[in-house]
């Protein structure tokens, strides 16, 4: 299966040989080169290439613009990672899908529309904090000036860091022409759990998307001498922060949420100094958005109330929000029987965000396979699947599309 081959291309580039992870952020030069890669399995294959006015990358089997043509069939994933992220969350959608393409045309497949493979740009958002801003751009909903505005951690904004990438970041917003050639969507995906493990099975469809969200929490207090400053005369957010770091730990067990603090700042970032601001970003999910809602005012309540004792201020600013999603019905129960058993594929849900929730909720019908992970470790360099549960992915993605192309 062609499916190796381009996995072992894409599989070194931007890999970090100390840790094994990657830091493929949008429009570095690692994710440049994996997008150098993409344009070159377009062209083996003969497709028609391009990248929208929003940076998302396209290559089309059949003319997407042909007037009696009806709308395409789309699968694909992303190219970008976490900071320190695995080989296979987005990447193994997009290899996934140029391998079903190639088992398509081996299996003599004349689509009665077009197939068209994407990478979204900048899904995981690790450069500048807005998770899937590709797929946002192009449906409306991240306003263009907010995301033109955003900035890196070398003070970067998300124009300059496209144009200096040679696009246009006056052009970018909601893209109806690029919309409307997506009938429908496929994103396989590596599974982020250990569902499929349990279920001893290779290959599940998504159920739907956990809402959830990114915040910014701000503690400020007063910065000081490590020394000579009384225990008691602090105003120390850093103690502000850590107690509502546990909170939301303690929070988030009890209600059956998730909340996380995975990155913060330090001002001024000086061992003999007592601190003068930390910035704390939460990524909170959970089943339903009650309980989200729920879990974000019980951490902000216990933040607050810490600060008032420890004389420090907190303020709470929500950066980006996915709601509810849940995956069209028909066409899970359309692909159920894709698997390569008599079985129907399981149905799982999941708790992590993707470019396929926010089509979802542009009103796309759309649908995802996840590929088991045995150890279910993901946003890591431990992320893995094995070869042949790949294979298995590709199979399943072929027979989903061949199904969707007939149509
Ligand atoms: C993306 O992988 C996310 O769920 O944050
Ligand atoms: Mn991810
Ligand atoms: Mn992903």
């Amino acid at each position: 299966m062609n499916f190796d081959s381009m996995w072992t291309t894409l599989l070194p580039i931007g890999r970090d040989p100390r840790t094994g992870g990657y830091r493929r952020f949008v429009w570095n030069a690692a994710e440049q080169e994996c997008r150098q890669w993409f344009l070159a399995e377009a062209a083996q294959r003969d497709l028609d290439a391009r990248t929208d006015q929003n940076g998302n990358l396209w290559a089309w089997w059949g003319d997407p613009d042909g007037a009696d043509e009806s709308p395409g069939a789309v699968t694909g994933s992303h190219l970008d990672s976490v900071p320190a992220g695995g080989a296979y969350d987005g990447p193994l959608g997009v290899v996934s899908a140029f391998a079903a393409l190639d088992l398509l045309r081996e299996r003599g497949v004349q689509p009665a529309r077009p197939l068209g493979i994407v990478a979204f740009a900048d899904e995981e958002g690790a450069r500048f904090g807005v998770a899937c801003a590709g797929s946002r751009l192009l449906t409306g909903s991240l306003k263009p000036d907010l995301a033109r505005a955003l900035v890196d951690a070398d003070g970067i904004s998300y124009a300059e860091a496209m144009e200096r990438a040679g696009h246009d970041p006056t052009r970018i917003g909601r893209d109806d022409q690029t919309l409307e050639k997506i009938g429908v969507f496929v994103e396989l995906h590596v599974e982020q759990g250990r569902g499929l493990v349990d279920l001893d099975a290779p290959v599940a469809l998504a159920e739907g998307i956990w809402p959830h969200g990114r915040w910014r929490f701000e503690f400020a207090g007063e910065a000081n001498h490590a020394g000579t400053t009384r225990m008691e005369d602090r105003r120390d957010p850093m103690l502000t922060y850590a107690m509502t770091a546990l909170a939301a730990n303690k929070r988030a067990r009890l209600t059956g949420t998730r909340a996380t603090f995975g990155r913060i700042e330090v001002e001024p970032s000086a061992t003999n100094a007592v601190p003068s601001r930390i910035t704390a970003w939460l990524d909170a999910r959970a089943p339903d958005q009650g309980a989200l809602d729920q879990l974000l005012a019980d951490i902000g309540r216990q933040a607050r109330d810490r600060a008032g004792r420890d004389g420090t201020v907190v303020d709470v600013r929500q950066e980006s929000v996915t709601p509810m999603v849940a995956f069209d019905a028909e066409l899970r129960r359309s692909l159920a029987r894709v698997g390569p058993t008599s079985r129907e594929l399981p149905v799982l849900p999941t708790q992590a965000g993707h470019d396929a929730g926010i089509l979802a909720e542009a009103g796309v019908p759309v649908a995802m396979l996840f590929v088991r992970n045995p150890t279910g470790v993901s946003h890591s360099p431990e992320e893995y699947a094995e070869p042949a549960d790949c294979h298995a992915g590709v199979e399943v993605l072929a027979s989903a599309l061949e199904e969707l192309l007939a149509r």
